[in-house]
């Protein structure tokens, strides 16, 4: 399988290079990168250190035509430019997508399977479903959803709790006031609403942890990436097995077995 890799220079990027560069049926057919980045043609395989490869770092989004699959992890403003690059197949992990962004991705779906996630973890895929689960159970019940990510993280709140939440108003059936921090004379705590919190610190890969507060008890639920290499281990898997699949979009729960 041909697999292409957008955002090749980036810390996703590298990891999920290793990961195919280092896989028996996986053959890298492109990298590329943003414009005028300082690695544009340097080796993918050097830039991932698993050693020389003549497959070059590019700039132009044309040479990801042609893969059987696209992994992506870049920008979220970067993002609508590269689903119109690709005609196969694409999944992406990139999070902060704006309206144009989901709106590439909504555009990318109807002519090609599309798969992003939020999280390529499998355990985040099943703490999805539990807090889903949770929320339907206990819907009266306060829930917070608290993140820490590295101090390089340029969208807040992650992804990951952007995507609890859904799972939250999932299960319990209906929408909610999204509460981002607190300061001052707040007041009581409106029923219903859904507080997200996120940290920034030093290295922290990614640790997410919904809490759902009822009378007397608190019941927490969470998750702590432990290595990066877990997203792209995520992303290669879910790339395997979206390829060949019809136009539409699809979920990481159902790469799991979830859905
Ligand atoms: N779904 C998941 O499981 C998961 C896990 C981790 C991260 N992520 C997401 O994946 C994305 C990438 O994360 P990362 O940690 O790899 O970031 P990163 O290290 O900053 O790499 C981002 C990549 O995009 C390029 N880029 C940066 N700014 C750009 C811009 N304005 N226009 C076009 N390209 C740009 C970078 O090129 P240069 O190297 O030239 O700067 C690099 O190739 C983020 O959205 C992050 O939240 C998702």
């Amino acid at each position: 399988m041909r697999i292409g890799v957008h955002g090749a220079t980036g810390r996703m990027g590298r990891l999920v290079l290793r990961e195919v560069l280092s896989s028996d049926d996986l053959v890298l057919h492109a990298a590329t990168t943003r414009r005028s980045s300082t690695l544009a043609g340097a080796d993918a395989g050097e830039l991932c250190g698993v050693g020389r490869r003549e497959v070059p770092i590019l700039e132009e989004l044309e040479a990801l035509r042609g893969a059987d699959v696209v992994i992506d992890f870049s920008h979220p403003l970067h993002f609508p430019e590269v689903a119109a690059a690709v005609d196969s197949a694409l999944v992406t992990g990139t999070t902060g997508l704006d309206a144009h962004g989901e709106q590439a991705l909504r555009e990318a779906s109807a002519r090609m399977p599309v798969l992003w996630a939020t999280n390529f973890s499998t355990g985040v895929a099943i703490l999805n479903h539990l807090v889903s689960r949770a929320a339907s159970l206990v819907p009266e019940w306060d829930a917070e959803v608290v993140e820490s990510h590295h101090r390089r993280k340029v969208d807040a709140p992650s992804g990951t709790a952007r995507t609890l939440v859904d799972a939250i108003e999932h299960g319990r059936g209906e929408g909610a006031t999204h509460v981002h921090g607190r300061e001052g004379l707040v007041g009581e705590r409106p029923v219903g609403d859904i507080g997200v919190h996120a940290l920034r610190l030093g290295d922290v890969v990614g640790e997410h942890t919904v809490s759902f507060g009822g009378s007397g008890e608190v019941l927490h639920l969470g998750h702590s990436a432990i290595e990066r290499r877990v997203f792209a281990v995520g992303a290669v898997r879910a790339a395997r097995w979206l390829a060949g699949r019809a136009p539409g979009s699809y979920r990481f729960a159902q790469v799991v077995g979830l859905e």
